[in-house]
């Protein structure tokens, strides 16, 4: 049977059927399922501090700008995560970059801290995706050095 675009509204990114009122939440549990395939995790600190200068919900705001560029999906999925405090709160708001190179074998963006990211706009942050979705050089972003170890 066809799906009908109502059908497949209650459905989420991995084609699970979800509980009435959310947006992910599968009707089945699947414990050994997949996870969705990505191609750059981004971790977006929402801690204090790093909330506070940002003065918004920036995992939701992002998430849209990742949709709008239909980088939600596919090969060059860039997935949006939370996360709490990484002690480096000077330079909030701060973004973690984690490249799948278990899949695209992209290391050269792996492991990158962006600093200031509240400051950036809505094309700045385009211009972030489509840098992470083309594996370019991210030296236009500010990023957080961090000492050699030694
Ligand atoms: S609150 Fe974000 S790094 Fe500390």
């Amino acid at each position: 049977m066809m799906e009908t675009k109502s059908t497949m509204a209650n459905r989420n990114i991995m084609g699970s059927e979800v509980v009435e009122g959310f947006t992910c939440k599968p009707k089945k549990l699947e414990p050994n399922k997949p996870i969705m395939h990505y191609k750059t995790l981004i971790y977006v600190c929402e801690d204090e501090r790093c909330k506070g200068a940002a003065k918004c919900d920036k995992a939701v705001e992002l998430r849209e700008i990742v949709k709008e560029l239909d980088l939600h999906m596919g090969k060059n999925r860039i997935k949006i995560s939370r996360n709490l405090c990484q002690g480096a709160c000077r330079f909030r708001q701060v973004m973690q970059i984690n490249e799948n190179t278990q899949a695209n074998g992209c290391e050269k963006n792996n492991g990158i801290w962006l600093k200031h990211t509240h400051k950036y706009s809505k094309d700045d942050y385009k211009k972030l995706f489509l840098a992470l979705s083309n594996d370019e050089d991210l030296s236009d972003f500010k990023q957080i050095d961090m000492r050699v170890y030694e």
